[in-house]
């Protein structure tokens, strides 16, 4: 479904750690933990640190200034995002995906991927709906399209 929301996406900045703190900060331990497959908790250097120069590119997801989501992709072509539980289900992940597939032809990236939990039903949707094959095994679902 997606709803008509005041939605903007774009490359984040450094002017937006706070807010992306303040977004990661409000996530339960099990999001974090598919967000960044790790339970520990992210700082605002970690953060800084993805922005400046570990992801290619970090988009934010913002609605009237609020931060709802954020999306990464990496050099390798992997990915990994979180929206806002209070923003799910209106399409936003579906729409920072799509705009990861965009960077990563701008990029001339030939692939782009993401590995997610068998459970995690919205992922295993988008991947579909956006033309990644996917992998399914006992503990790990990967998803990957070729970008020519
Ligand atoms: N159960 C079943 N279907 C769900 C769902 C749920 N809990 N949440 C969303 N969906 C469906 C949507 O209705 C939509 O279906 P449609 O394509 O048929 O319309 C599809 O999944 C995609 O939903 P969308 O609204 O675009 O995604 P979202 O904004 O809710 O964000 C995630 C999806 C995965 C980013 C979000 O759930 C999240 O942040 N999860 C925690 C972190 C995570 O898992 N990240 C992925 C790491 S690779």
């Amino acid at each position: 479904m997606s709803v008509n929301l005041n939605l903007q996406i774009r490359t984040a900045s450094i002017n937006d750690v706070e807010h992306i703190y303040n977004l990661y900060s409000s996530l339960s331990p099990d999001d974090l933990y598919m967000r960044f497959f790790s339970f520990k908790k992210i700082t605002e250097e970690e953060i800084k640190n993805l922005i400046s120069r570990k992801a290619l590119v970090t988009l934010i997801a913002e609605i009237d200034n609020n931060i709802v989501g954020e999306a990464s992709l990496y050099e390798d072509g992997e990915f990994s995002l979180v929206v806002s539980p209070n923003y799910r289900k209106m399409g936003i992940g579906t729409k920072l995906v799509e705009e990861l597939v965009n960077q990563a032809m701008e990029h001339k990236l030939d692939k782009i991927k993401f590995y997610t939990l068998p459970d995690n039903i919205p992922m295993i949707k988008i991947g579909k709906k956006l033309g990644f094959s996917l992998k399914f095994d006992e503990d790990e679902v990967f998803g990957i399209k070729y970008i020519h």
